[in-house]
């Protein structure tokens, strides 16, 4: 049954109530592996379905555009503070939506429409909002890209050098979403300095491993720190944006009135609730762990024969190409799914086939962590991972699905936050 229960929409909306539970069962049964995912708790769950949902509160704590705030400035003030002492930053906005109307803030704090940018390319690791050309950062503003190095799979600091000083871009983003490996802030921030750029550290999926001292942090090299809430932070789905005093009223007021209306309370108290989780000894463990286990999982594919970007990862996240399998990640992606084992499909650098039909997959180890699984599980893991795609090339769908008994097997004696 889902935590809390849900017997008011189940039966005001019994179609809605049947999908919710079925996907609570799903997540129950499967190993989740898509690394900006996780399982958030109880307490994070119960925080995001509360009456605050009702409120309007335009405006920051103490100076809002409606009245009755006597209840969610506190809240709010709260989620900021949390955030300030967690990750040792002057400032602290709680509002924005998600991850990229973060990102869109900071553009607009900063930048004015046709200045030059720059981030890291899609292909190699980036996230769409550092300025590739289908997303708004890449049509508004002119955007130039760094990538890794051939050799190593690993940015390549001398590109991103030469092209800054070529460039002089208004703002630099490091950071993406497919990168295995340790970011390298203080160089970044070299960079930055040479050329007058802000320097803005997207830590989206590594946030939680940040504030649990598993992944060195950006405070003190980036001027502005962006953030979801929802991945390695293991909070609701939402963002902050952080910095140095300096460029704090900027961001603020890009968020709102720049960008936004209203906050979304409900979420602003859920993210209290997570960055207070954050903060426990447990949740330092948990970073670890994250980080340990991920290596155990990707020195266990090596020894199966399978190429990962940079030979292996420093952080939460494994990028396998599959070239030397001879098959493409979407296949791979969707007989691992039918295994009970989800993660998804994604370039590689320099990938040859398409994005929508790409060379790899992407996989990651928060959630299970969450779950509870450990290094010993790892082998077992990437033995499954290996058979599941060796059975996806011969079309053999009756060993996909004995795997998905399997796991669920496995996972049956790991319990699920939020389900019970
Ligand atoms: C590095 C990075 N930044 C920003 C985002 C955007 O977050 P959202 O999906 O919440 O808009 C993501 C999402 O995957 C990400 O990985």
């Amino acid at each position: 049954m889902h935590q809390p229960p849900i017997p008011h929409l189940a039966s005001a909306d019994p179609e809605i109530g049947r999908l919710v539970e079925a996907e609570a069962e799903r997540q129950h049964r499967k190993i989740r592996l898509i690394p900006s995912e996780n399982y958030v708790s109880a307490a994070v769950l119960e925080a995001t379905g509360t009456v605050l949902t009702n409120k309007y509160s335009e405006g920051y704590p103490g100076r809002r555009y409606y009245e009755g705030q006597q209840v969610i400035d506190p809240v709010e003030r709260l989620a900021v503070q949390r955030a300030k002492d967690l990750f040792g930053v002057d400032h602290a906005n709680v509002q924005p939506y998600s991850g990229s109307p973060a990102n869109l803030a900071v553009y607009l704090a900063f930048c004015q429409p046709g200045d030059t940018v720059m981030g890291m390319a899609l292909p190699m690791g980036g996230h769409l909002t550092h300025g590739w050309s289908v997303s708004a950062t890449g049509k508004w503003f002119r955007a130039v890209r760094y990538g890794v190095r051939r050799d190593t799979g690993r940015v390549d600091m001398d590109e991103v050098r030469d092209l800054a000083l070529a460039e002089r871009p208004r703002i630099i983003f490091c950071g993406g979403t497919a990168i295995p490996r340790t970011i390298d802030f203080p160089a970044f921030a070299e960079i930055a300095r040479e050329v007058g750029a802000v320097l803005v550290a997207d830590i989206a999926h590594i946030a939680g491993l940040i504030a649990g001292g598993a992944h060195p942090s950006p405070v003190g090299h980036a001027q502005v720190i962006s953030t979801t809430t929802h991945k390695t932070l293991r909070g609701p789905r939402g963002a902050m944006l952080m910095s140095d005093a300096e460029h704090a009223s900027a961001l603020d007021k890009a968020v709102f009135p720049g960008l936004q209306g209203g906050p979304h309370n409900h979420t602003t108290a859920a993210i209290a609730v997570a960055l207070r989780e954050a903060a426990s000894e447990d949740f330092r463990t948990y970073a670890h762990n994250v980080v340990a286990n991920a290596r155990a999982l990707a020195e266990a594919l090596v020894e199966r024969g399978y190429d990962l970007v940079s030979g292996g990862t420093d952080n939460h996240l494994i990028l396998v190409d599959l070239t030397n399998r001879g098959i493409g990640g979407k296949p791979a992606a969707k007989a691992l799914d039918r295994a009970g084992i989800e993660l998804n499909y994604n370039t590689v650098p320099f990938d040859t086939r398409k994005p929508f039909d790409p060379s790899g997959i992407r996989l990651g180890t928060p959630a299970i962590t969450t779950r509870g699984l450990g290094v010993e599980q790892m082998p077992t893991l990437a033995g499954w991972i290996d058979e599941a795609i060796q059975a996806a090339d011969r079309g053999d769908d009756a060993v996909l699905d004995r795997i998905a008994d399997e796991v669920a097997e496995l996972l049956a004696g790991y319990p699920m936050p939020g389900w019970a």
